[in-house]
């Protein structure tokens, strides 16, 4: 009884500084959760422990054939296979070089520059794009 009598307060003791202990551990953690609201609101989404997770957008390749249709195929008719309000790019006898600066820098009241637009590397496969269209043959990405 003697030794049950003194245990008691030393338990009670022991369970305040526990509780203690936890209360500025809690409070952090409260903090990181608040701090991070946007995974919180996507609970569906959960991902799973044995997939690495998903990259916000995926690597986009620059789609030329899709951006010659919409953009450029407006003067350069079919993919510029045909010769439109600009002329055909198909079998040109113009340098890879001249297409650059062509679509780099345009021609006044001709044709627009697109420089800034596409990057560097852009014109380069849209060069290769023309370089490879052929008659016939549905125009592919380089
Ligand atoms: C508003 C009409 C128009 C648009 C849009 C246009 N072009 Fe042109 N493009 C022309 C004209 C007109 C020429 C001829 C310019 C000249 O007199 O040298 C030309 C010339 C070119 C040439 C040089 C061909 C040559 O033999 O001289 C290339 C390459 C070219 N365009 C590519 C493009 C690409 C790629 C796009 C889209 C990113 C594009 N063009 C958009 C009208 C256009």
């Amino acid at each position: 009884m003697k030794t049950h009598r003194l245990l008691s307060p030393f338990v009670m003791a022991s369970t305040l500084v526990l509780a203690f202990a936890g209360v500025p551990h809690a409070a952090a953690e409260d903090t990181t959760d608040a701090a991070k609201p946007a995974e919180s609101a996507k609970p569906a989404e959960a991902p799973k422990a044995d997939e690495p997770p998903k990259p916000v957008a995926a690597p986009k390749h620059f789609d030329v054939k899709n951006n010659f249709r919409n953009i450029c195929g407006f003067c350069h008719a079919d993919y510029g296979r045909k010769p439109g309000k600009g002329p055909q790019l198909m079998n040109s006898e113009r340098t890879d070089e001249f297409m650059f600066n062509r679509i780099k820098k345009g021609m006044p009241s001709r044709m627009a520059a697109f420089g800034s637009v596409y990057s560097d590397d852009d014109i380069h496969e849209i060069v290769k794009f023309i370089r490879n269209l052929k008659d016939g043959e549905e125009p592919q990405n380089p």
